[in-house]
């Protein structure tokens, strides 16, 4: 059999979305560690910035009772202008069991994919997609929402974020109804068509009062250095998210690191009773725990 691999959201079925989501879940209700597994070495290897991927894939590891591996830029002879072919089969001859990978190039944890006989889960890939968010997501969704199929709201900076690309094919593989909430200049409407030709879109923020769910999204600055602070400027002066935007109604999520009163006012973010920010947090350990048992069973 061909090896596991989570590089996108095309790598899963309906029904893979659905047994991963399930085990995290399983995993938080019980929040043990799990004594007794082979030892695995699990490679992490993080070439853009991270704080809650990394630490979740750590924890996750160790919760399951593998070894946890973490290189990142810095420390890796990258640092030094080794190539990053030359890293990957130096990384590979010490034969991990997985490899977690995020890198600013889109499509490299599917490349490695292709090369290589081990597991890749993909933790990130320039703009192209983020998975292991996007399934980390469903679950704090579905944890509230049990099978209720519900609108569910994504605003920010679409073209640019990894995030959305993710969110958007899996809530379309898994029967939701999506609105996204983006001004042109942060929208790839072609490409998101192409994904689900049933998507509504909205120029303002004057739906949220309709969603059951609204993800907010990060402005990727460091995606588009030339116009970021134009576009930054521009998109705090309308869509900002104030309590008297979203009345209460709408559940807040947000993948992080926000950018304080730039997509979420302080208000918001420090008060709003309905946010789950940091229950996609907590979640983050126990969907990477289902991942790492999904690609090494
Ligand atoms: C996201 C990422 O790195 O794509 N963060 C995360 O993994 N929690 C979102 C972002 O950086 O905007």
């Amino acid at each position: 059999m061909k090896n596991r691999k989570i590089t996108s959201i095309d790598d899963l079925s309906a029904k893979d979305i659905h047994s991963i989501a399930e085990l995290a879940i399983k995993f938080k209700k019980s929040k043990k560690r799990i004594a007794g597994n082979k030892t695995k070495n699990i490679f992490n290897l993080f070439l853009e910035p991270s704080t809650r991927t990394t630490i979740s894939f750590e924890l996750a590891a160790k919760n399951l009772g593998y070894n946890s591996v973490n290189i990142n830029f810095e420390k890796s002879s990258l640092s030094k202008g080794e190539t990053f072919n030359d890293t990957m089969d130096t990384l590979m001859s010490m034969k991990p069991d997985a490899l977690v990978i995020r890198d600013k190039n889109n499509f490299s944890p599917m490349n490695i994919a292709k090369k290589s006989n081990v597991p890749v889960i993909n933790a990130g890939d320039g703009t192209n997609e983020h998975p292991t968010q996007a399934l980390l997501d469903y679950c704090v969704i579905k944890e509230i929402f049990k099978k209720k199929k519900i609108k569910i709201g994504i605003c920010g900076d679409i073209k640019h974020s990894r995030v959305a690309h993710s969110n958007i094919k899996l809530l379309s593989k898994m029967g939701y109804q999506i609105h996204i909430i983006a001004p042109t200049y942060f929208l790839n409407r072609n490409e998101l068509i192409k994904i689900n030709d049933k998507i509504k879109f909205h120029k303002n923020l004057n739906y949220l009062e309709k969603l059951d769910v609204l993800m907010m999204l990060r402005v990727q600055k460091e995606r588009i250095p030339k116009d970021a602070k134009n576009m930054m400027k521009s998109f705090k002066k309308e869509f900002c998210l104030q309590n008297n935007h979203l009345l209460n109604k709408p559940y807040l999520m947000h993948p992080g690191p926000v950018n304080r009163n730039i997509e979420i006012s302080d208000e918001v973010l420090d008060n709003y009773p309905k946010s789950l920010i940091l229950k996609q947090v907590e979640m983050g350990v126990y969907l990477r725990m289902a991942c790492l048992h999904y690609i090494l069973k």
